[in-house]
């Protein structure tokens, strides 16, 4: 099903819609073969790790978070039939292939599987609707009211959660609508959520990505090569509850920006509320963007280099007893309020294998005394257990719920 790889027109970097046409002195004929290339090929497995994909897999560029309730009066019977169906659309379209039995709707026909992960949550409530509240994390604990916080309760929390990621906007909607017609009468949408980041091969060598602000986004995350890693994203083989061994926990906030005001701050102004650099990502504390963050560096004039109050400051590992969270965001853009600001920001989505010791004391501390916060609105949040990725032939959450 893929296209070969580029010819002419792919190396001149030129698209053409419609009929055949000329540009420049070049002619690209409409069915020339298009730089598909690695992007539509490459495929993430359902399987392939004990982890579910969708957590370190690199971001992409397309990403859909749906929440459902468990219809009225469900069984335990007709929720294992749930995740059975979710699990097996999720591993044949996350290879490429269509929804089984003639299901398929053709939206993804023509395209690789372009990266697409598919990830499955269960919400706090989740264990009170299927009788098994005695399964029920501790970690699952209601997150807390931050003071800040004006969250919208419809868009927030949620049964089962999905995360859906593919760096193709049609492969990505077509996993969304399997994942929807599959839920059949077992659950209802609660809400959804529309996300982007880059493409990849828009920018000319790999790079950490931007969010909305400008601001270069994720270089100080825990990487997966760094020792302490997997004990801070994943649940230990030995950890509680056992069935969540291997898994992790994704904290879900829709954080709008107040675009309109930060765009109107000087560029200092902007760097000193981070403590980076806007160009490269570079901490003001010197070096380039990878270059560790040196919280006590003074300025010639002798104040601090990276503020009291900087975003990398207050978050930062050494200020929260070595908190930490994988963030894996995407950006959002839904249209514009009646004030004509942009309703756009950030969908957060942080990863810790508890969030006691990742999410909650880094943003209680954020909540209170955090440049950037003045620019932000949490409008909706949701906290989530993602259990490991199912064995050969079984589904996701089979351990919970067997
Ligand atoms: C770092 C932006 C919300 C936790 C950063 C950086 C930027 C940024 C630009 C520096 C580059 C990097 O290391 O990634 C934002 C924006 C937010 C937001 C635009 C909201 C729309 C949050 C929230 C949390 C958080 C809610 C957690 C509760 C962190 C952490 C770091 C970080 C832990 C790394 C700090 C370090 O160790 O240097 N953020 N952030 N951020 N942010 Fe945020």
């Amino acid at each position: 099903r893929l296209l070969g790889t580029a010819g002419a027109a792919g190396a001149a970097g030129l698209v053409v819609g419609g009929a055949a046409g000329a540009v420049g002195a070049e002619v690209v004929r409409e069915d020339a073969p298009t730089p598909l290339s690695s992007v539509g090929a490459t495929s993430v497995d359902f399987r392939g790790d004990r982890h579910q994909p969708g957590i370190t897999t690199p971001m992409q560029a397309r990403g859909h978070l749906l929440a459902f309730d468990l219809a009225p009066g469900v069984d335990r019977r007709a929720v294992i039939a749930l995740l059975r169906r979710w699990s097996a659309t999720a591993e044949r379209l996350m290879a490429g292939e269509p929804q089984s039995g003639g299901a398929d709707t053709g939206i993804a026909l023509d395209a690789g599987p372009s990266s697409l992960t598919v990830t499955f949550g269960f919400g706090r409530s989740f264990f009170g609707r299927t009788g098994l509240t005695a399964r029920l994390p501790e970690a699952l604990a209601p997150l807390p009211d931050f003071s800040a916080d004006v969250l919208d309760p419809r868009r927030s929390n949620g049964d089962l959660w999905v995360q859906i990621g593919a760096d193709d906007a049609l492969v990505a909607f077509h996993a969304l609508r399997a994942v929807q017609r599959d839920a059949g009468d077992a659950a209802r949408l609660r809400w959804q959520m529309n996300g982007f980041n880059r493409s990849p091969g828009a920018t000319a060598r790999p790079m950490t990505t931007r969010n909305l602000m400008g601001q270069v986004d994720g270089t100080n995350n825990p990487k997966p090569g760094d020792p302490d890693f997997a004990r801070r994203v994943f649940v230990p083989a030995d950890g509680s509850p056992g069935w969540m061994a291997g898994g992790s926990y994704a904290v879900v906030r829709r954080i709008r920006m107040l675009l309109d005001s930060w765009d109107n701050l000087s560029l200092e102004r902007q760097e000193k509320v981070i403590g980076r650099r806007k160009s490269d990502g570079a901490p003001l504390s010197g070096g380039t963007e990878t270059t560790p963050v040196d919280l006590a560096k003074l300025t010639p004039e002798g104040s601090l280099a990276i503020a009291g109050d900087a975003h990398v400051r207050v978050a930062a590992p050494e200020s929260n007893q070595g908190a930490a969270m994988l963030r894996r965001p995407f950006s959002y853009h839904d249209g514009f309020l009646d004030d004509g600001a942009p309703d756009a920001g950030l969908l957060f989505i942080a990863w810790q294998a508890d969030p006691m010791k990742g999410f909650v004391p880094v943003q209680r501390k954020l909540d209170r005394g955090d440049g950037l916060s003045r620019f932000l609105r949490h409008e909706a949040s949701g906290l989530f257990a993602v259990p490991p990725a199912p064995e050969p032939g079984s589904y996701v959450g089979r351990a919970l719920l067997e």
